[in-house]
């Protein structure tokens, strides 16, 4: 598991952040990767992901990682805020800019200065904004609303978004110029279903920091309760993950986080799309969420059907041979064989069918 240690920030103290990151999934290793290659320049770096994927995680890691460490790293989520008020927040005013303008006021770009300025949302920024950023970004000096004076900056920017900016420059909403500019370095966060190798390494981490933090012993997590953390599909990523482990932390009896005590949303999105990539790693998990429809069916006599099931398709993938299936199942090839009878699937002293033969010998059958 890769653990990467970094010093705790006191603007973090509410969630458990940013003292170590899990980066195990091969994509997530790859996106590590990267990040240490870019962090030590000063390029301005366009973060993407869906919400809860860690775009201020990394952000961070990447101010860490660079010359500017020991500098401000200044957060700013550009949504938050009107379009009169953003700018005077990015930029700084001077008493008595506009009214209400009580005293003179640095923007987010002084705060920032010799360091990191990260804005979140930047899709959310008003065009006329853009315009003014985009600016600053070049001539590298900002002017305080009701300024003429241009102040010096030196600030690394890194920005997010959730959506594709491409989008939203087809349709109006986002300068391409700006983008570019933006878009030296571009990092991609993978949903968290992506990146399946990172749920239980993310999970013990949460668990280890949450039940610290609650003063807990040890806490283990079962067999079956693994399984459905794999198997779900994580619509708010590693934000719910680490909201899931917190709530059943605090329910959990005995230090066993047990299957039901995961209460995961009904916002289920199913992974269709990438079903087949995933089937290798997580067929056990598929195999739960099988069973899961079965139980929620309550159909009767569930053992013998899922056993037939199971024999049959084996029975299948072995190509109608039994041999095969029996060494495939890890069972003798009498109680194949018995049960293959038993469920019709052979018959005694009967040649099968044409197309189940596939150049095996006649059933020769004697029970
Ligand atoms: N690789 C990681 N290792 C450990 N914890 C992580 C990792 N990535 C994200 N987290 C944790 O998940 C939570 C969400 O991360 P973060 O706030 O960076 O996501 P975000 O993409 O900015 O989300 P949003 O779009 O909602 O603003 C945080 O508590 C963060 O510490
Ligand atoms: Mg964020």
């Amino acid at each position: 598991m890769q653990l990467l240690t970094l010093p705790p920030s006191p603007a973090l103290a509410t969630s458990i952040r940013a003292t170590a990151q899990v980066f195990e999934d091969p994509k997530s290793q790859a996106l590590l990767a990267h990040l240490q290659q870019v962090a030590p320049s000063d390029a301005s770096v366009l973060i993407i992901g869906e919400t809860g994927t860690g775009k201020e995680l990394v952000a961070r890691h990447i101010h860490n990682l660079s010359a500017r460490r020991n500098r401000p790293f200044v957060a700013v989520n550009c949504g938050a805020f009107s379009e009169s008020l953003v700018e005077a927040e990015l930029f700084g005013h001077e008493k008595g800019a506009f009214t209400g303008a009580l005293s003179a006021k640095a923007g987010w770009f002084e705060e920032a200065n010799g360091g990191t300025l990260f804005l979140d949302e930047i899709g959310d920024l008003p065009m006329a904004i853009q315009v003014k950023l985009l600016r600053v970004l070049q001539e590298r000096e900002v002017v305080r609303l009701g300024s003429r004076k241009s102040i010096p900056i030196d600030v690394r920017v890194l920005a997010a978004t959730n959506v594709q900016l491409e989008k939203a420059i087809n349709a109006g909403h986002f300068r391409e110029d700006l983008y570019y500019r933006l878009d030296v370095v571009n990092l991609e966060l993978s949903p968290l279903r992506d990146r399946p190798g990172d749920i239980l390494p993310l999970t013990r981490h949460f668990i280890n920091a949450y039940s610290q933090r609650l003063g807990y012993g040890d806490i283990t997590i079962s067999k079956e309760a693994e399984l459905k953390l794999r198997s779900y599909s994580w619509p708010g990523n590693i934000r719910e993950l680490e909201n899931v482990i917190h709530h059943t932390l605090l329910i959990c009896r005995n230090g066993v986080i047990e299957r039901d005590d995961l209460r995961l949303s009904n916002m289920r999105i199913e992974r269709q799309d990438d079903y087949h990539s995933q089937v290798d790693d997580c067929a056990e998990a598929l195999l739960d969420r099988a069973f899961q429809k079965l139980f929620d069916q309550q159909a009767g006599a569930l053992h013998e059907k899922v056993e037939d099931a199971l024999m049959r398709a084996a029975y299948r993938f072995s190509h109608y041979n039994q041999v095969h299936t029996a060494a495939l199942l890890g069972l003798s090839r009498n109680v194949t064989r018995t049960r293959l009878i038993k469920m019709g699937e052979l018959a005694v002293n009967k040649r099968r069918p044409a197309e189940n033969i596939q150049g095996e010998r006649l059933v020769q059958l004697s029970i």
